[in-house]
């Protein structure tokens, strides 16, 4: 393979990198140029052919759920954009935005142009006021210079962009709680199917997508679908299931490493070479104990599992849920997974939106339970019980509308299953490592 050039974050750094002009300069909506040259078929052809999955955390085919709208409706089809970035550790969307929000812009255009749509809402989290700032005036800068509007570049193609602002929760990245909460409702999730693409936003067929999956959007129609599928893991042949993990991805490094950011790297780097050569190894010497692959809805991996790569596949054979938002962050010999268990369970105790018994119930006692283990009143029997009602919640056992409670299922699974030992030692020495002032925070 040809030395690798980072494509979704050659523009990060540079003077004024968020403006019109000096995208432009650098060859900036030279896709779209060219797209709204090709057949919109044609165009999602490229896309399912290079392979592209998308970058959110599911990793759907995105050519593949494009198909999926009804065919010769009369519209309105929507896209809808996906920059609520909730996941903890996440955090490429946000740099995308706000430092090339003109790239995405120009995915949003041609894919809009693909998909036959002519609007589309971008909806991101409440806490990204900068990114928010930058997409408008990115927005502002099109209309002006006719890249957006009733004739983009003189084509004759309609297309607008609605920024959106959402409430801030985590169950607004979901993508059928993103379609309520755009729609002013409370972003309760819905029972799919029937699924967006087919009724979606204001009841109009509607594809979600994440902003980083329109950023690769761009390159693929600019550079080809050889020089996408150039890069990452190819497709198993012996399984048809398996799409493959072709392209460059976004890793955001966390947690205990010297040199914490967002990388580039083909999809399929390994845990252990993204943080010893991206992130610098761990602080002060100290080893690891354990690694989010792909945010904390992931589970974990122990440190005999750090030569995982992180492809759409790696992670899930080694018992997690996926790579998710490819958010890893690393967790040093020194920290108790009991405290690190306890956060997840709070997190999405919190961010369950109530819904569905088991997710708004099992989450709760998933939290009171590590509550009791960590102020020194656990029992050995509470592990077991924190397994079973992990095992019990989520849309793999199917008793959810919607991903979230397998997200805080897997880190209780892993952490039961991977860490035994260290909950149970601490269980028997009845110590407490609650702080005053948390107890207030307990539900
Ligand atoms: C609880 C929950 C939260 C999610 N949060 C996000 C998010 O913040 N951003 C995102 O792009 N996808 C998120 N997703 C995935 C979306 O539902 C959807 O799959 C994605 O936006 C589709 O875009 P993609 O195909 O380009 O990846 C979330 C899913 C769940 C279950
Ligand atoms: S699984 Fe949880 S977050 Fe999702 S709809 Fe049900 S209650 Fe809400």
């Amino acid at each position: 393979m040809a030395k690798f050039e980072p494509v979704l974050l050659a523009r990060i750094g540079k003077p004024d990198s968020a403006l019109l002009e000096t995208y432009q300069r650098d060859g900036g909506y030279s896709a779209l140029k060219k797209a709204l040259g090709m057949a919109p078929e044609e165009i999602i052809n490229t896309v399912k052919d290079s392979g592209l999955r998308g970058r959110g955390g599911a990793g759907f085919p995105t050519g593949l759920k494009w198909t999926f709208l009804p065919k010769g409706h009369p519209g309105p089809i929507y896209l809808a954009i996906n920059a609520d970035e909730s996941e903890p550790g996440t955090f490429n969307n946000r740099i995308l935005m706000e430092e090339d929000p003109h790239q995405i812009i120009e995915g949003i255009i041609i894919s809009c142009f693909a998909i036959k749509s002519n609007k589309s809402f971008l909806y991101l989290r409440y806490e990204y006021g900068k990114s928010y700032r930058a997409l408008e005036n990115a927005v502002n800068e099109c209309y002006a210079a006719g890249i957006l509007g009733d004739n983009v570049m003189g084509s004759g193609f309609k297309c607008d962009i609605v920024l959106h602002r959402g409430a801030a929760a985590y169950i607004c990245g979901e993508e059928t709680g993103l379609i309520e909460s755009l729609e002013g409702k409370r972003a309760w999730p819905r029972i799919k199917p029937p699924f967006p693409a087919i009724e979606g936003a204001f009841r109009k067929p509607t594809i979600v997508n994440n902003i980083e999956t329109m950023a690769c959007v761009v390159h693929i129609v600019n550079k080809g679908v050889e020089w996408f599928k150039s890069m990452g893991v190819p497709a198993d042949p012996n399984n048809p299931r398996d799409a493959g993990s072709y392209g460059p991805k976004l890793y955001c490094l966390s947690g205990h490493v010297n040199k914490p950011g967002c990388y580039e790297v083909p999809l399929g780097i390994t845990a252990r070479q993204l943080i010893d050569e991206y992130g610098g190894g761990v602080p002060n010497g100290r080893g690891i104990k354990a690694v989010v692959p792909g945010g904390i809805s992931m589970g974990f991996l122990s440190a005999s599992e750090l030569d995982t790569p992180l492809d759409f596949n790696g992670p899930g054979k080694v018992g997690c849920l996926g790579l998710g938002t490819a958010a890893v962050v690393v967790i040093d010999d020194q920290t108790s997974m009991v405290d690190v268990l306890y956060n997840c369970c709070r997190f999405f105790s919190h961010e369950s939106c109530g819904q569905c018994t088991p997710c708004r119930e099992g989450t709760a006692w998933m939290t009171k339970i590590m509550h009791r283990i960590r102020s020194g009143q656990g029992e050995m029997r509470d592990l077991d019980l924190l397994a079973e009602v992990a095992g019990s919640i989520g849309i793999i056992p199917g008793t959810t509308i919607c991903g979230l409670s397998d997200g805080a299922a897997w880190p209780v699974k892993n952490a039961i299953k991977k860490f035994r030992p260290e909950f149970e030692e601490y269980i028997q020495s009845k110590r407490s490592t609650i702080k005053p002032a948390e107890l207030l925070a307990v539900h």
